[in-house]
């Protein structure tokens, strides 16, 4: 079996939520992002201060970010922002040498999520990429499996 590492942020609890369901259904150890400065409570201020910071190419200093040598797969889950990932994930993404391993990207969202595949191919600059997984529920296990096989 692959080991797995699935790396997230999530500011309201629904992408760890489905983060531990993949965790669940791989086997897979699980790495919170943390950004330094936590994001507005509202949801307009947060759209706000993340869209200066992709204009401005400063993505967020995070807490700390993991060591995923001993990973064959990452699996990395994300907020849907504006279309976008959310700026934290950019930042682990932006700063992370994939290399080699398997990364696949997950996000939950309300629906609008055009052009959110593209940021994750545009922000994705080595590793191997396959299909992303964008929820609006919580996922269930024949899906995550559909995703991964
Ligand atoms: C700043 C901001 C922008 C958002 N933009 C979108 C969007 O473009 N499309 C969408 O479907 N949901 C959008 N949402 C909703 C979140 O993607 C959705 O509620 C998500 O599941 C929240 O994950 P979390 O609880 O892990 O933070 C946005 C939420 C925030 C806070």
């Amino acid at each position: 079996m692959k080991k797995t590492l699935v790396v997230y942020y999530s500011k309201t609890g629904t992408t760890a939520a489905a983060a531990r369901v993949i965790m669940a259904a791989t086997n897979g150890e699980g790495f919170e992002l943390k950004p330094v400065t936590p994001f507005p409570d509202d949801m307009y201020e947060t759209s706000d201060v993340a869209a200066a910071q992709y204009q401005a190419h400063q993505l967020p200093e995070l807490v700390s970010v993991p060591d995923i040598t001993e990973y064959d797969q990452i699996l990395i889950g994300t907020p849907t922002w504006s279309s976008r990932m959310a700026t934290p994930v950019a930042a682990f993404v932006s700063q992370t040498v994939f290399a080699d391993k398997e990364v696949r990207f997950f996000a939950t969202s309300v629906g609008q999520t055009t052009g959110l595949i593209d940021d994750f191919t545009a922000q994705l600059l080595s590793g191997d990429q396959k299909q992303p997984l964008i929820l609006t529920k919580r996922p269930t296990e024949a899906e995550i499996h559909d995703w991964l096989n």
